[in-house]
């Protein structure tokens, strides 16, 4: 996907009234509404928008830097990897988030991650947290892109759903909890049992998964040939 395609393309709670950058704006909540009208998952924007909570930074502490956080947001991970003492970059599509990020004085580009990025093939860590591995809405596809922009001895981390065995893929919108809704956009949910199915096609394999304060991780790393 190229920097204008995005402009055309709707992504995560962009287009129609701007859900995503309201509840950047007032710290709201934000539900992800699948294609038939249902409520699939709900997003506290205020949590995005604090510092990373433990678990956060856990995760972080056990990888290697340079760190890519990869659908960024208003960057509370990339905050925490700079406060660890790692380089890091954030990139979003949405330049409502990148802009609260940047006046935080957090290092982000307002980029797709199909896009040129710098230092491809070096990231030592890459980050697909809370839910991104939804992003485009062909997670295989996305890891891949994923295996590209890694070191050969890095890794991407993945927050998974709680349910192992989820693997949708599906059209959404985004609604805020004052009506405004996004237009539709691709995305997908998957668990543990399918990541690692994906990660195969993509030419990564599971590392280790570990749960967490109720959230699944999931740790990818190249494959070994
Ligand atoms: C579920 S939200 C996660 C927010 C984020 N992790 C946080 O802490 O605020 C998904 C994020 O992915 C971004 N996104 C969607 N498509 C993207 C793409 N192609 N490249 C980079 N970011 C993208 C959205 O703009 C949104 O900020």
């Amino acid at each position: 996907m190229s920097i204008a395609e995005i402009g055309r393309e709707a992504t995560f709670g962009a287009g129609g009234s701007e859900p995503y950058a309201h509840a950047l704006r007032r710290e709201g909540r934000l539900q992800l509404v699948r294609d038939a009208g249902a409520v699939i998952d709900s997003y506290d924007l205020g949590r995005w928008m604090a510092d990373a909570d433990a678990v956060d930074r856990a995760l972080l502490a056990a990888e290697a830097g340079p760190v890519l956080d990869i659908g960024c947001g208003p960057g509370r991970m990339v905050a925490a990897a700079v406060d660890l003492g790692f380089v890091a970059l954030g990139v979003d599509v949405s330049r409502a988030a990148v802009k609260v990020a940047r006046r935080a004085g957090l290092p982000v580009l307002a980029r797709s991650v199909f896009d040129r990025l710098p230092r491809e093939g070096h990231w030592k860590t890459a980050l697909l947290i809370d839910g991104n591995i939804g992003i485009g809405g062909d997670p295989a596809a996305l890891l891949a892109r994923c295996a590209e922009l890694l070191d050969r001895r890095g890794a991407v981390v993945v927050e998974a759903q709680s349910d192992d065995s989820v693997d949708d893929v599906f059209t959404a919108s985004v609604r805020d909890d004052e009506g405004r809704t996004s237009s539709t956009f691709p995305w997908a949910e998957v668990g543990s049992e399918a990541l690692t199915r994906h990660a195969h096609r993509a030419g990564l394999e599971l590392d280790d998964v570990w749960r967490a304060d109720g959230r699944v991780f999931c740790r990818l790393t190249p494959t070994r040939r």
